[in-house]
């Protein structure tokens, strides 16, 4: 089975668990465009919509949903959005959209936070894809500089410019051994906004599309 068909088979298991009562929040990437695909398909038609990202809310609005800006909400039943790793203790690496600082707001503020995968994200330890650190535009040069201490290297995500008009660093070679501490310690930098480590506010539920078809859920150690 390709990729893709994992991708629309996990987004597919998530569209399943939203109700038309719910107020919903919607990741970035190309897990959750299949999610919105599949949510569409399904006619239910969330109460409060709220997308991540001003990619989603086009992909939103395209297919047929009203979208609700962040700004006004306080609270979520249902965040779902995808992951670039994701480690036994459903621990993740996101962010390689860049949209990772309103996807940690979302899924902090959601009752629910529902991952949606292809197998391939799931690693035994975080760390291989590159870590995206969003920084205010002034801060870069200080705050690169304070990462090379803490990785191999650091790549200024070159002509990308944040929902939130920030920059993205992406750092590699980081010790994220305690991706709690990391996730901490990066968000202490002064200049930094925030950082895609999320060990604070961890999935709930991991719907994984795997190569044979199937769907594994994989609910969040205690
Ligand atoms: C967006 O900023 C990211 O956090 C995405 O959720 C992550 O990169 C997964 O994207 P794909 O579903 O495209 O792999």
């Amino acid at each position: 089975m390709n990729v893709e068909a994992m991708k629309d088979a996990a987004g597919a298991r998530a569209a399943a668990l939203v109700t038309a009562d719910m107020a919903l929040g919607v990741g970035t990437g190309t897990t959750t465009e299949r999610f919105i695909r599949a949510l569409a398909a399904s006619g239910i038609r969330p109460q409060v919509v709220v997308p991540s990202s001003l990619a989603t809310g086009r992909a939103l609005a395209a297919a047929g949903f009203a979208v609700h800006e962040p700004a006004g909400v306080r609270r979520l039943d249902l965040y779902v959005d995808g992951a670039d790793e994701i480690d036994p203790a459903l621990q993740l690496i996101k962010g390689g959209g860049g949209a990772l600082v309103r996807e940690k707001l979302l899924a902090t503020i959601a009752e629910r936070f529902v991952c949606i995968a292809d197998e391939r994200k799931l690693v035994p330890a975080l760390g291989t894809f590159p870590l995206p650190v969003e920084v205010v535009p002034a801060a870069v040069a200080a705050v690169a500089e304070r990462l090379l201490g803490l990785g191999d290297a650091v790549t200024p995500r070159t002509g990308f410019v944040s929902d939130n008009g920030n920059r993205i660093l992406d750092v590699t070679g980081i010790d994220l051994r305690f991706p709690g501490e990391v996730e901490a310690l990066l968000d202490s930098i002064p200049g930094v906004v925030g950082n895609g480590v999320f060990a604070h506010r961890r999935p709930d539920l991991v719907t994984v599309g795997q190569a044979d078809g199937s769907v594994r859920e994989v609910h969040r150690p205690v």
